[in-house]
């Protein structure tokens, strides 16, 4: 079968690195893609919002099923615009259609729904532009800190957490009078959750599901979890406190309920669904629900997957992934990004990549790269450029592993963190 990938990621490059080893694929097209995927399959120069473009593509090339890695595509109805064409309509599609995907582009729909399905998490309240006074007042009665979070996508940035009342009320005005655009006409204030952070994944086919390996994103740019929020500066997979009592509390809590959940509301859910959570003592609550794999915590968990991914969608497409299991690999795996120096503030591109040949016992994931169509040459294209990803016996020897690796591959301003996992280690 002939395969798209829509995305230009280090999710994207794992996905299609992964499904380039599958006994069912024929091609494989990657859409816009980057300098990674080009060795996987064929970049096709297709932005991720152009519908009509990837539906002329599809047409023509005998495309047998669609994966679309970023979110960006679903909440615009991606999924949905195949549905609607008699051409396009049988052709398989991994990714959730609109109302589904609103788990992630609707703060208040996400929130919403785990309160009518009991799934835990923070308690919170939504406020419009009209209810600035509710809203203050609300804030008045809370103690800090004040976590508020638009409504709609904000490229990752919509979320605000504010230690002072004033810092609170300042930030909330500033959303109410566009802050974020569109994204901030609704607001979500809601309770302080004090805990440790993982993401946990599953394919479903609207049916049933399949847990993936769990993994611990590192999410700010400094060590020892300080400065910016990033896209995310590296992932490990499994995750050490993610025992079996505690994965069984956030299937029969959280992943059963809200499978169950969308079933109730007619809604058919085909894809990835990722539940970021907050271990609070002993206890998993939803943080947020993204309709998506994570990223890049797809280039710690992909790798561990030794199933046929591409046969699992398949059965996703055919509603029959009840009858298999996935096989995991035991080993830890774990993934460092290197990034452009200045992110996620400003930073420069087209800085050229050395070091990429002759890596063994890593797998590179690339994210913001880019061939130089004259020299051939591996340029920089992002703030996130490569993650690059090592299996150990345990989760020091992974990481020591892409370590070693990232010390090789050079280029100007290079920058990664260099404590990941020393919070689960000691
Ligand atoms: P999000 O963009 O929803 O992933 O949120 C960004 C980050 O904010 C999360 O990864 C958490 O670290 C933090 N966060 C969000 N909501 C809460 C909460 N209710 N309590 C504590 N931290 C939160
Ligand atoms: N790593 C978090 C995300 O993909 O949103």
């Amino acid at each position: 079968m002939n395969v798209l990938i829509i995305g230009s990621g280090g999710r994207e490059h794992a996905i299609a690195w992964k499904i380039s080893q599958s006994k069912l694929l024929n091609k494989l097209f990657i859409a816009p893609g980057n300098a990674g995927t080009a060795h996987t399959g064929k970049n096709v120069s297709l932005k991720a919002n152009d519908f009509e473009g990837i539906r002329q593509f599809v047409l023509e090339n005998d495309i047998g099923m669609i994966i679309v890695g970023p979110e960006a595509p679903l909440v615009a109805g991606f999924h949905d615009f195949f549905l609607a064409d008699d051409k396009l309509k049988d052709i398989p599609v991994i990714g959730p259609v609109r109302k589904a995907a609103l788990l992630e582009g609707s703060k208040d729909f996400a929130k919403s729904f785990m309160k009518r399905h009991n799934i835990p998490t923070a308690s919170y309240q939504t406020f419009d532009k009209a209810q600035l006074k509710e809203a203050m007042a609300f804030l008045a009665h809370k103690k800090p800190p004040y976590v508020l979070k638009a409504d709609g996508l904000a490229a990752g940035k919509g979320v605000l957490i504010c230690e002072t009342l004033e810092a609170a009320e300042k930030e909330l005005k500033a959303m109410f009078q566009g802050k974020f655009g569109y994204a901030g006409r609704l607001v979500v204030i809601e309770e302080f959750l004090k805990g440790i952070e993982l993401s946990v994944f599953v394919l479903t086919d609207g049916k049933d599901y399949l847990l993936l390996p769990e993994a611990k994103d590192y999410k700010r740019i400094g060590e020892g979890d300080t400065g910016l929020n990033t896209g995310g500066m590296g992932s490990i997979s499994p995750v050490p406190f993610a025992d079996k009592t505690f994965m069984d509390k956030v299937e029969n809590r959280i992943i059963r309920p809200t499978i169950e959940g969308l079933k109730a509301e007619g809604i058919k859910y085909k894809g990835f669904l990722f539940f970021g959570l907050m271990k609070v003592n002993d206890d998993p609550y939803v943080i947020e629900y993204n309709v998506r794999m994570g990223d890049p915590e797809a280039e710690s968990v992909i790798p561990r997957i030794k199933s046929d991914l591409l046969e699992m969608f398949v059965e996703v497409a055919d509603e029959t992934i009840k009858t298999r299991t996935v096989e995991t690999d035991a080993r830890y795996s774990a993934a460092v990004m290197l990034v452009s120096g200045g992110y996620p503030g400003t930073y420069e591109k087209d800085k050229t990549i050395s070091g990429l040949e002759n890596i063994d016992n890593s797998i590179l994931f690339h994210a913001g790269t880019k061939t130089d169509p004259e020299s051939g040459k591996v340029l920089t294209n992002g703030g996130r450029v490569i993650a690059v990803t090592s299996f150990g016996n345990n989760l020091r020897e992974a990481l020591q592993t892409s370590y070693g690796t990232a010390e090789k591959i050079e280029f100007d301003k290079v920058y990664y963190r260099k404590d990941l996992g020393e919070d689960l280690t000691g």
